[in-house]
């Protein structure tokens, strides 16, 4: 099968968050499977293109009508030896080669309209016809769009995928939008329009063949107005299918982690990850208290604002907090006062660093993620690979890979709580710190239990493949 990706983002080139995960993680699984021929397809960004570490060769260029009669379109390949997954960057400067923004910019649906009207013509232009054309995300939701508006004859029998990671985010323009910039025939307006405007998610929602997003349960969640922030009644018209990611489990494996104090594969290897964490974030390391952690962005979907409201609580147990990220200023506050007012007890670093992400998750137990609501989430499970205990809302895919412990029968990974309530959140620390001081054996054969999980592409890929094949067949 070919299959054709595309993405803002991926791991090792360029990665703002769990897109760029699954995009380094995904393409490559799907790449294994025999017969398959996969190609992924990303901007050409400054940050990539002065990267010496990325080293590429060029392919070709050509001229694309956008927003200007002629816009500058190049293709260059990354030299690799793996020839059943190729990677593709779009190089045109103005858009992307001279900006130091990923995303964020005035002109982001112009910029990434032109990505995907481009990534097209680049298919064209290497003679890829893929039967599965695969796009991530408002940024890349221009492709099916573009494919069955420009390319229809081409490519008749490609069927189009289009993955939601996070519907917040969904492309908005002005309605003006559709003649300046997207130069669609007028057969595509009302697929592009909602609320009498331009929203580029929905147009894709629309016009793919198929539709899924990143856990059952998102998939599930996405059909209710407090989830689906707007698009509730166009997600309820559209099946919706539910493929819960994954994690790259040679990238994430705390047996051979280079950002480790000393890798480690049971939990007496742990314990010395702990203390090395306790030392680097300046804890209290005569105390054999629980380790509490949180590595994200410090914004309010991610449940910070439950953290700050039980924080002085929290500190009231016998417990360690560290927690590491970078976000919105009212909580980098808030989180700078509770360490100063619990030194040896309380760490923040207000920076992202995947080494030092990589130490909280080997050194901490518990890992809390109190989302309000989380597509898939992949933190939950690179702390489980790591042997931290998770302590999360029961929401999105966080429901879907933590289910709740019973310490009876000794099923489930995790501590859960139902509503998005910061008294909740807390009782559900204490269940957990409860377990840990009350049967440390058990603690520890349930840590053991989540490292040895799995959690690899290997069965989503499979899923998608089914889906890829389902498709193919109507
Ligand atoms: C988005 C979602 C997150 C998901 C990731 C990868 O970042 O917010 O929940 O894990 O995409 O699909």
């Amino acid at each position: 099968m070919k299959i054709a990706m595309v993405a803002s983002e991926a791991a090792p080139f360029v990665k703002t968050g769990g897109l760029g995960d699954v995009m380094q993680a995904l393409p490559q699984e799907l790449s294994k499977a025999k017969g398959n021929e996969v190609c992924l397809f990303l901007p050409y960004y400054k940050r990539v293109k002065q990267n010496a570490a990325i080293v590429v060769e060029a392919v070709g260029s050509f001229s694309i009508e956008h927003s200007w009669p002629e816009s500058y379109v190049g293709i260059f390949r990354l030299k690799s030896r793996r020839k059943k997954l190729q990677v593709y960057f779009i190089d045109n400067d103005y858009y992307f080669g001279a900006r130091n923004t990923i995303y964020g910019d005035f002109d982001d649906g112009e910029r990434f309209a032109f990505f995907s009207k481009a990534v097209l013509a680049a298919l064209y232009y290497i003679d890829f016809k893929p039967d599965i054309l695969h796009a991530h995300d408002w940024q890349s939701a221009m492709v099916p769009v573009y494919m069955r508006a420009l390319y229809g004859t081409w490519c008749p029998n490609t069927k189009a995928v289009f993955t939601i990671h996070n519907v917040e985010y969904q492309g908005w323009a002005e309605s003006s939008f559709f003649g300046s910039v997207l130069r669609l025939p007028d057969s595509f307006r009302d697929a592009m329009t909602f609320d009498g405007a331009i929203n580029v998610m929905k147009g894709a929602i629309e016009i793919s063949d198929i539709v899924t997003t990143v856990s059952k349960t998102y998939a599930e969640e996405l059909r209710y107005p407090y989830y689906a922030h707007r698009l509730d009644g166009v997600l309820r018209s559209n099946w919706l299918w539910g493929i819960t990611n994954g994690i790259d489990t040679s990238v994430y494996n705390p047996a051979t982690d280079p950002a480790l104090a000393c890798p480690f594969d049971d939990m007496a290897g742990k314990q010395k990850n702990k203390r090395a964490l306790q030392e680097e974030m300046g804890l209290d390391t005569a105390s054999d208290a629980p380790i509490l952690a949180m590595v994200t962005r410090l914004v309010g979907h991610k449940g910070i604002d439950l953290l700050c409201h039980i924080g002085k609580r929290l500190m009231e147990r016998n417990v360690q907090m560290v927690i590491i990220g970078t976000g919105e200023r009212q909580y980098e506050y808030a989180l700078s006062a509770l360490a100063r007012e619990y030194p040896g007890r309380f760490a923040v670093r207000l920076c992202f660093d995947s080494a030092v992400a990589a130490r909280v998750y080997a050194g901490a137990d518990m890992y809390l993620m109190p989302s309000k609501s989380e597509p898939c989430g992949l933190s939950q499970l690179i702390a489980m690979r790591y042997g931290a205990i998770p302590i999360v809302a029961a929401t999105g895919g966080l429901r879907d890979t933590v289910p709740a412990y019973n310490p009876e029968s000794k099923e489930g990974r995790g501590f859960t709580f139902q509503s998005y309530n910061a008294d909740d959140f807390l009782g559900a620390i204490d269940r957990a710190v409860g377990l840990y001081y009350g049967d440390r054996a058990q603690w520890d054969a349930l840590a053991y239990k989540d490292m040895c999980s799995d959690f690899s592409w290997k069965l989503p890929a499979e899923e998608y493949m089914q889906l890829y094949q389902e498709v193919l067949s109507k």
